[in-house]
């Protein structure tokens, strides 16, 4: 069923779920595709993908998918990077303008010419980039880490070498205190984690004493050191399904997160930073992340029945598989 709005946009229609859906299944199996959805991506997405994951898991899914087509419904640095691992597949994305705060601010050109700045300043360094970038940034660095791994990838980091962390000045700056290296760090910042406000944080946990935070490293020091655990969105999966006894959780990262978290361990119940404002009990949509938003079911339709848009082999991959190959893979 189709039905057109009573709306000043001619180009808004409104299509039934339930009809994407079954068009969606039978798209999939007419051209031999899976689904893989970000867990910041709308929970009806997230409920119709063969994978949900975070970006470690879904690149490693990518990998490891037998269909010939991957629909990733996500942002653009996350089907660039399964294109990279993944180079016979096809690789869709619902939005090619789904792009990333963090992968804007650190462009390749730019990043460049900070290496040489480093270099002829005596520096010896490697340097470790969140995955949150572009395919000609990673094809500059020497390691790529996710929320997922990144621990265990600056263990590799020979101790004799400095460490340049791009792009996020804050997961840098967490990763710096539990790993004991000493970094250079990149200003980016990810648009959502940044603008969580400590005070509607600690007012959330005055009206809610026996809350627990649980924060992304995204997130800027003033909130983690507010946070009862610390994770990628992997990690608080798994934390939250540790604890049997029901809980109250401030979840200070982008706000579909509950979608899964609710899924996996319903016992809890998990309020979004910063839901509660003041006193009055109304919740807000600011910690939603705009690039992550344009992914919806009509878009996974039209990509899986136009073939498009895709993202296409380009010369500069050949530089990041080697390094996403030996992070992700190895
Ligand atoms: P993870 O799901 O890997 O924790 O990453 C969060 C994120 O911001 C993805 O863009
Ligand atoms: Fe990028 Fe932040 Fe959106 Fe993740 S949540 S895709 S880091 S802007």
């Amino acid at each position: 069923m189709s039905l057109s709005l009573p709306t000043t946009s001619p180009s808004i229609s409104w299509e039934d779920p339930l009809d994407l859906m079954d068009e969606i299944d039978r798209l999939k199996k007419e051209r031999d595709a899976v689904i893989l959805a970000h867990f910041y991506v709308d929970g009806e997405i997230q409920d119709i993908a063969d994978h949900t994951g975070d970006s470690l898991k879904l690149a490693r899914d990518a990998v490891r998918a037998s269909a010939s087509t991957i629909v990733f419904a996500g942002v653009h640095f996350m089907g660039e990077s399964a294109k990279i691992l993944s180079p016979q597949k096809t690789i869709l994305i619902p939005d090619l303008q789904a792009g990333c705060s963090l992968a804007d601010s650190c462009p390749a050109p730019s990043l460049a010419a900070y290496q040489a700045q480093l270099r002829s300043q005596g520096h010896d360094f490697q340097t470790v980039a969140y995955i949150n970038t572009t395919a000609a940034t990673k094809s500059l660095c020497d390691w790529i880490v996710t929320s997922g791994n990144a621990r265990e990838i600056i263990d590799r980091v020979p101790p004799d070498k400095e460490i340049l962390f791009v792009p996020d000045q804050h997961l840098g700056r967490y990763l710096s205190e539990v790993t004991g290296r000493k970094m250079i760090l990149w200003p980016g910042a990810c648009q959502v984690h940044e603008i969580f406000s400590v005070q509607d944080l600690l007012r959330a946990k005055k009206n809610n004493p026996h809350s627990l935070v649980i924060a992304h490293p995204e997130c800027p020091h003033a909130i983690l050191e507010h946070a009862d655990f610390i994770g990628g969105t992997e990690k608080m999966r798994q934390y939250v399904a540790s604890l049997a006894e029901p809980k109250l959780f401030l979840v200070a990262t982008e706000a579909t997160m509950i979608h899964p978290l609710q899924k996996l361990a319903p016992q809890h119940t998990y309020i979004p930073v910063p839901g509660i404002m003041a006193s009055d009990g109304k919740t807000c949509a600011c910690n939603r992340c705009p690039h992550m938003a344009r992914n919806t079911l009509q878009k996974v339709r039209d990509c899986l029945r136009d073939g498009r848009p895709e993202i296409t082999w380009q010369p500069y991959f050949e530089k990041a598989r080697e390094v996403l190959e030996r992070s992700l893979l190895k």
